[in-house]
């Protein structure tokens, strides 16, 4: 399907949809709402302090770079990091290309280990350098997304490039064990380097980059509700890496392009207010989470959480197949009513593929394509949870008795 057949049938749809009375924002996983002090400080920058190119040496040149490095000191701080360990790119995903297709540029090492749930922007580029003569391990996870640390121990040995694991998982909210990969790591060899795609973790669990001591690990802007189109990459001191990206000289080496500056002020004050509220928002959005996990099991039949329970899921996610129910019917007719939500991940949502990663924690292909990805935000409140249980249970039903599935299983 072409950019044009999609925006004309997006068109009629947008046309036939009209505007819900009351609306919930569920979709942090996919992009997500900027709040306005956020605007604000960004509506400055490009009205004043983030106009020029922060390596000129004019007047607006130094301006910028000031502005840009105040920026990334609030970030350095957030995450105990020093300021010249952060190397900004244009979204998480160039943050986990440059981690992994970066090292193994320099490396003779030909073995990666990546978990069988990343982010397909970790998943990807690892495949890629296949091509190439590497070899791609995944780790198994458990049926609650845990990576499988004896699996770990038995593979990892000083062939091995690059361990790569997200701490936070995007789609089930499994919080790993990084402290115990790293030792197991570590203890077998310690020029292996370790990348986390932390774009998930980021204010949603204690974040301290001194403390993991691990090589490498991708943010991206809007998964902490600052602006789209930010990313960032911490790479060690020490930790050598080769661009993936070749251009014009710039303030930095690793990602040589003008730097989006009032974007990158716009993701240090959203890391700025996640760092200064952690301790607020913490028990707030578990609070609200569990409450529409709780709701939706008791009050919907057919129903399994996905991801652990309790402390070792992040605070923000919520992830329950619906047998016998289509997940992408089911996000349309919640979109009707003002609640929107997504199945599985943006990725591979136009393609309807069945997640991966609800494959990968043994989920059969039915119960993944039933799957709503539901995303919470400290700025939430019980009411929006409330209405969201209110209008959940018809819409479920609804899409139940239209759907062929539920013929074909024979239930209900
Ligand atoms: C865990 C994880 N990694 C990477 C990304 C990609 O970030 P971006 O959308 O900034 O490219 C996402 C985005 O949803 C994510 O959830």
């Amino acid at each position: 399907m072409t950019y044009s057949d999609l925006s004309k049938s997006i068109s009629e749809l947008i046309n036939s949809h009209g505007v819900p009375e009351r609306e919930v924002y569920l979709d942090y996983e996919n992009s997500g709402l900027i709040n306005p002090e956020i605007m604000k400080v960004m509506e400055n920058a490009y009205k004043y302090n983030g106009i020029g190119h922060p390596s000129i040496t004019h007047r607006i040149g130094w301006i910028t770079y000031q502005s840009l490095y105040e920026a990334t000191m609030k970030i350095a701080e957030a995450i105990n990091s020093n300021v010249d360990e952060i190397v900004y790119t244009h979204s998480g995903t160039e943050a986990n290309n440059l981690a992994i297709l970066g090292s193994a540029n320099l490396s003779k090492r030909k073995k990666i280990l990546i978990s069988s749930i990343e982010h397909l922007s970790v998943t990807f580029p690892a495949e890629r350098l296949e091509k190439y003569g590497f070899k791609v391990i995944k780790i198994p996870v458990d049926k609650d997304g845990f990576i499988d640390l004896d699996f770990l121990l038995n593979h990892v040995d000083n062939e091995t490039l690059l361990v790569s694991v997200a701490i936070v998982n995007h789609e089930i909210g499994t919080i790993q064990d990084i402290k115990a990969l790293r030792d197991i790591v570590r203890d077998k060899d310690k020029e292996v380097l370790i990348h986390t795609d932390a774009c998930d973790a980021l204010g949603k669990v204690p974040l301290n980059m001194k403390k993991l001591d691990i090589d490498l690990a991708s943010f991206s802007s809007h998964k902490v509700y600052g602006p789209k189109g930010v990313g960032a990459l911490y790479v060690k001191e020490g930790i050598k890496l080769e661009p993936i990206i070749h251009g014009q000289l710039s303030t930095q080496k690793l990602w040589p392009s003008v730097e989006n500056v009032p974007a990158i002020i716009g993701f240090s004050k959203a890391v700025e207010i996640m760092h200064k509220n952690f301790n607020d928002y913490l028990p707030r959005m578990i609070e609200l989470r569990d409450h529409l996990i709780k709701g939706i099991l008791d009050k919907i039949d057919y129903t399994i959480l996905n991801g652990p329970f309790g402390n070792k899921r992040s605070p923000d996610n919520v992830n329950i197949s619906f047998l016998y129910c289509e997940g992408e019917a089911l996000t349309v007719e919640l979109s009707m009513k003002g609640v929107y939500v997504s199945s599985g991940s943006a990725c591979t949502s136009r393609v309807l593929e069945p997640s991966h990663v609800l494959l990968a924690i043994g989920r059969r292909y039915e119960e993944a394509h039933g799957s709503l990805l539901m995303k919470i935000s400290p700025f939430h409140t019980i009411s929006d949870i409330d209405y969201v249980l209110d209008v959940l249970p018809s819409a479920v039903n609804r899409i139940r008795s239209l759907s062929p599935i539920k013929s074909k299983m024979k239930v209900g």
